[in-house]
């Protein structure tokens, strides 16, 4: 498949784009104007674009099978981030999908996504901005995916000891998970039917049963 990775230059884009490419995909990486794309990635075709130019997004996602929606407001003081990245800015990249037909969209979310009672939120209401955002994309009649891992960390070393705990929405509410197995996941989702029209909560530990996802998710 072709796949646009948008918010490639962020810790878990780059990782989704690198995974995509051990699984063969070809992909086009969706960036902003002075982003910063890792050497893992420098060979990659590469767009930068505003969100907001709509003329400019269809042309940049023309061409590719699906979407992975990795964008997120950057930490900042100007609290309209949220708002504007993970509502509107995921909402943009929705609508685009639908006017030039392409029909999967995986979006990286967050567990937690809609509460109002969360310190998370001390942010520009982050975690209510990303449920509208996921709203957009459950509406759109598009096979969507969301995906909403607890606290990213950039752990790498022995994932292999680590099992990914996949659950349905609403039913976790704390743990963290590697970005490194949130990008396997997003990948993983491409290929794995079960998974669309789904939200998939995720985190990982050492003590999780071991499970495939297709296996883990085919019981909710
Ligand atoms: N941090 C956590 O513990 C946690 C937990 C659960 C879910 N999440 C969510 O998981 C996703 C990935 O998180 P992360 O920490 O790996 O991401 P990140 O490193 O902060 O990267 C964010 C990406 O979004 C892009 N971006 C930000 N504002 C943009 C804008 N206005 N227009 C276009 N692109 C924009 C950034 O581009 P630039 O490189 O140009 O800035 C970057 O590529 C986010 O949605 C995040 O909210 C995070």
């Amino acid at each position: 498949m072709k796949i646009a990775v948008s918010g490639a230059s962020g810790k878990t884009g780059y990782r989704i784009a690198e995974e995509a490419i051990k699984n063969g995909h070809q992909l086009k990486l969706i960036v902003r104007k002075g982003s910063i794309l890792p050497e893992s990635l420098k060979n990659c075709e590469k767009v930068a674009v505003d969100l907001a130019n709509k003329e400019d997004l269809d042309r940049t996602l023309k061409g590719t099978d699906a979407l992975i929606i990795a964008t997120g407001a950057r930490p900042s003081v100007d609290l309209t981030g949220p708002a504007r990245v993970d509502a509107l800015g995921v909402t943009r990249q929705v609508e685009s999908c639908k006017r030039i037909g392409i029909n999967r969209i995986i979006l990286v979310s967050s567990l937690c996504a809609g509460k109002l009672f969360h310190p998370l939120n001390l942010f520009g209401l982050i975690l209510i901005w990303k449920r509208c955002g996921e709203d957009q994309l459950q509406k759109s009649n598009l096979e969507w995916t969301i995906i909403r891992p607890g606290g990213l960390t950039e752990r790498e070393d022995n994932l292999d000891s680590e099992a990914i705990l996949y659950s349905s929405e609403k039913t976790q509410e704390e743990g963290s998970i590697p970005r490194r197995l949130v990008a396997r996941c997003c990948v993983d989702a491409l290929s794995i039917k079960e998974s669309v029209r789904k939200i998939i909560e995720i985190t990982s530990n050492e003590n999780t049963p071991r499970i495939k996802m297709r296996e883990a998710i085919s019981r909710f």
